[in-house]
């Protein structure tokens, strides 16, 4: 196959670039900054500098690939505040419209990347991609594109898939500047009770699942991709700080946290997401190859020494 992947220097991306390149595929790499993206470059992905905000620099690759996987996200610096929060969404919605005419004028297929602030908050209960997305702050953007290209399958056919993929960990993302960073720096802390679920995936886990979208998934359908095991927050920041083999940290209450990071961020943060991944094991065969976050910690953290 020839994928267009965009968000190619992200943490996502990246590693989708990796797993394309491992599988013998060829890809196209959508980047801001050709400079930046040695490593995909590296393994003989060829490089398009474009940017989200001009579809005139992405939409026409798609007539040469196969596929596309829409992995960008919009940068904004500082504080994640509603006004920010609004332009990711904008960016997004304006990528993934131009991203799914460009498919649909040339008959491709397009893997979308949601997340799990898409569902809400849902507390105890398990959730899948049979419940309705009542977006957390931060899932917002992604839960309208899930109805907008829903829909387009329907009354168009746009052939699209989309992932919802758990907390992504492994060596990088916000794993390591939001909870390895901070642990070392000795500024973590568990925001709020910790008693919220969350649902993980390791990233090369999540890689492997667009592999499998892009090859075995049905046009129109959706799939969470999580690991077998979510953990409440608290056990997570607490494995976290075990691996480092640093102290275990305390809490700290979200209106204060949100001084800093953003109450948009930190109210998703603390919302429960506890996502069941039996619907694509099941019709595509995916398991992940690190099932428990707990297991796969040590050597993230190893990774990233
Ligand atoms: N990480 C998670 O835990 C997680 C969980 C669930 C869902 N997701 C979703 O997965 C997607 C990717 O997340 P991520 O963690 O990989 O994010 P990320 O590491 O921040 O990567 C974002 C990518 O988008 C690119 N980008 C930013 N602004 C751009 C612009 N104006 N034009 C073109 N490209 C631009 C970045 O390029 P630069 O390298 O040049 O900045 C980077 O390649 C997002 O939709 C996110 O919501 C992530």
């Amino acid at each position: 196959m020839r994928v267009l992947v965009t968000g190619a220097t992200g943490f996502v991306g990246a590693a989708v670039v990796r797993a394309l390149r491992d599988g013998g595929h060829d890809v196209a790499a959508l980047v801001r900054d050709p400079a930046r993206a040695g490593a995909a470059a590296a393994i003989g992905a060829r490089l398009h500098r474009g940017d989200m905000l001009d579809p005139s620099s992405y939409a026409p690759l798609v007539a040469d690939v196969d596929a596309v996987v829409h992995a960008a996200q919009l940068a904004v610096p500082g504080r994640l505040t509603a006004t920010r929060s609004r332009r990711v969404f904008a960016a997004d919605a304006l990528m993934t419209s131009a991203l799914a005419d460009a498919c649909l004028r040339h008959g491709r297929r397009l893997v979308y990347t949601g997340g799990c602030f898409d569902w809400g908050d849902h507390g105890e209960r398990w959730v899948d991609e049979t419940t309705p997305l009542t977006p957390s702050p931060m899932g917002v953007g992604h839960a309208r594109q899930a109805a907008v290209l829903d829909r387009r399958h329907r009354e168009e056919g746009l052939d699209v898939v989309r992932l919802s993929p758990g907390f992504v960990h492994g060596p990088g993302g916000l794993f390591a500047t939001a909870f390895v960073d901070q642990a070392r720096a000795g500024r973590l802390r568990c925001i709020g009770s910790g008693r919220n679920w969350w649902s993980c995936v390791h990233v090369d886990d999540l890689a492997a699942a667009y592999l499998a979208a892009l090859e075995e998934a049905a046009p129109g359908s959706s799939y969470a991709v999580v690991d077998d095991e979510p953990l409440r927050l608290r056990e997570l920041t607490d494995l976290t700080t075990d691996a480092l083999g640093v102290r275990r940290v305390g809490t700290a209450p979200p209106a204060l946290v949100g001084l800093f990071l953003g109450r948009t961020l930190v109210s998703s943060l603390t919302t429960s997401f506890r996502i069941s991944g039996a619907r694509i094991r099941s019709e595509l065969g995916w398991a992940p190859a690190r099932p428990r976050f707990r297991d796969a910690v040590a050597g993230t953290v190893a990774a990233l020494a």
